[in-house]
């Protein structure tokens, strides 16, 4: 198993980052190409692992996928009807597999599907509840049998309207996907609107597809025959952009990062700049900029535009350095501050009750042997490591390359010391 070995402390990084597609905008167009009849061509691929999961879990339905990663390009065909279980071992270990829910019952809208459920995640309960709600507003049934949930419709889906209780993301995209051949018109209220969920709204309108605004977070779809063919270029990854913007602040460096829309960071850039942090932004990139003075912040993060539950770890981390009391509340996941207890064996002051954090910042840390156990926490740890003294030891690495494009060889390229073993 793959582990990260990273010498600190590395002062003031300095370099440029090409950002790649954001993995939780490519993960819902992988699962919409279930919608089309014909072939859906996706540029701007992250081929992170949990893609490679996803184009498993769409060939083991029927898909034929075939892609270059060099040139960032995936097209997906669908010349026979899929089949219609998607197994435990391909949801378990990507949660995004749910994503096929809402597809396949618009495509088979009276047939039975199955779709095992994920169970919990790292992060805390991660339910499906919502998803299945507004499934039901559309005529679909589902009953839960050893660990599927099979859903279907005998009568077919007919518009309607339904409200989340509380914004969801991948619910969001499962039920537009659910709906888009609906008969009549489908209404829903309170929906996510995630820079990755209006990706999804823009392909599938771009398709052909009927999704219309009626206000910030309601949306009208009118219910569409059906889709041929698709083709949409990915837009840039928010979490990893900020990922390194956050190398630039712990170090109080100065890095570049090209190929994200600023727009999808307002919050984040907000916080950088209270911290003291200079940022300038262009329309497709970011720049950071060392502060002189810098100062403690309080933060609480939320659906879009607020503050990204993803980027909070690697928030953290930074604040971890920054003299004075910060504090940061998080509302969107249960068990979100798993950087924390790795952090303090670097010597961070970080302590956790309930939802909030509360970080007294350090002159510096000093290097320890950490274990990663999510994604986002896996570049909170880096981000210690590259500013703790001496060599720290990463294990688990698997984490983050679910989701960090080329990890070791980006942050090579921007003078990090880090070596990978196994
Ligand atoms: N929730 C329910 N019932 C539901 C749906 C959600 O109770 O039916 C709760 C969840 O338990 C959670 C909250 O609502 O407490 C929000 O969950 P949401 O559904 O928005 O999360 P998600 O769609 O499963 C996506 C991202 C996550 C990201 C969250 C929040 C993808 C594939 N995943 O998850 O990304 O943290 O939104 O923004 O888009 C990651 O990339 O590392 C990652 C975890």
């Amino acid at each position: 198993m793959k582990r990260f070995i990273i010498k600190g402390p590395n002062k003031a990084i300095k370099g440029e980052v090409e950002i790649s597609g954001a993995k939780n905008s490519c993960l819902p167009l992988m699962a919409a190409s279930i919608l089309f009849k014909n072939k859906v061509t996706l540029n701007n691929v992250p081929f992170v692992k949990d893609i490679f999961t996803m184009k498993d879990l769409l060939v083991s339905l029927g898909a034929n996928v075939k892609y270059s990663e060099v040139n960032k390009k995936m097209t997906i065909i669908n010349k026979q009807n899929h089949k219609l279980v998607v197994p435990y071992n391909l949801v378990s270990t990507m949660r995004a597999g749910v994503l096929t829910m809402g597809p396949l019952l618009s495509r088979y809208p009276k047939k039975e599907i199955k779709v095992a459920l994920g169970g919990g995640c790292a992060l805390g309960v991660r339910d499906t509840n919502w998803h299945l709600a507004g499934f039901k507003s559309l005529g679909a049934k589902n009953n839960l049998h050893k660990g599927y949930v099979n859903i279907s419709s005998q009568k077919g889906l007919n518009g309607n309207n339904y409200k989340f209780p509380k914004v969801t993301v991948t619910g969001t995209s499962n039920l537009i996907m659910a709906s888009i051949f609906a008969k009549g018109t489908h209404f829903i209220k309170n929906i996510s609107i995630e820079p990755e969920v209006i990706d999804l709204i823009n392909f599938l309108n771009n398709s052909g597809a009927k999704i219309k605004f009626l206000g910030k977070r309601s949306i009208k779809i009118t219910g569409i025959k059906e889709l041929i063919n698709g083709s949409h270029t990915i837009i840039g990854d928010r979490i990893e952009a900020f990922s390194y913007l956050c190398v630039g602040a712990i170090t109080n460096g100065k890095i570049k990062i090209n190929n994200i829309n600023p727009n999808h960071l307002r919050s984040e850039i907000m916080t950088l700049k209270k911290i003291g942090y200079t940022i300038d932004t262009n329309i497709n990139s970011i720049k950071i900029n060392s502060g002189k003075k810098l100062k403690p912040v309080n933060l609480k993060t939320g659906p879009f535009p607020n503050f990204a539950t993803d980027n909070m770890p690697l928030v953290m981390a930074v604040l971890t350095k920054i003299p004075g009391k910060s504090e940061i509340e998080e509302t969107i996941f249960s068990n979100r501050f798993m950087a924390a207890p790795e952090l303090n064996r670097m010597g961070a002051k970080i302590s956790i009750k309930k939802n909030k954090a509360i970080i007294i910042g350090q002159k510096k840390l000093i290097s320890a042997d950490c274990i990663s156990s999510d994604l986002r926490t896996t570049f909170s740890i880096i981000l210690g490591a590259i500013t703790a003294e001496g060599s720290s030891t990463i294990s688990r690495i698997y984490h983050g390359l679910r989701g960090y494009y080329n990890l070791e060889a980006k942050l090579k390229k921007i003078g990090v010391k880090i070596v990978s073993k196994n």
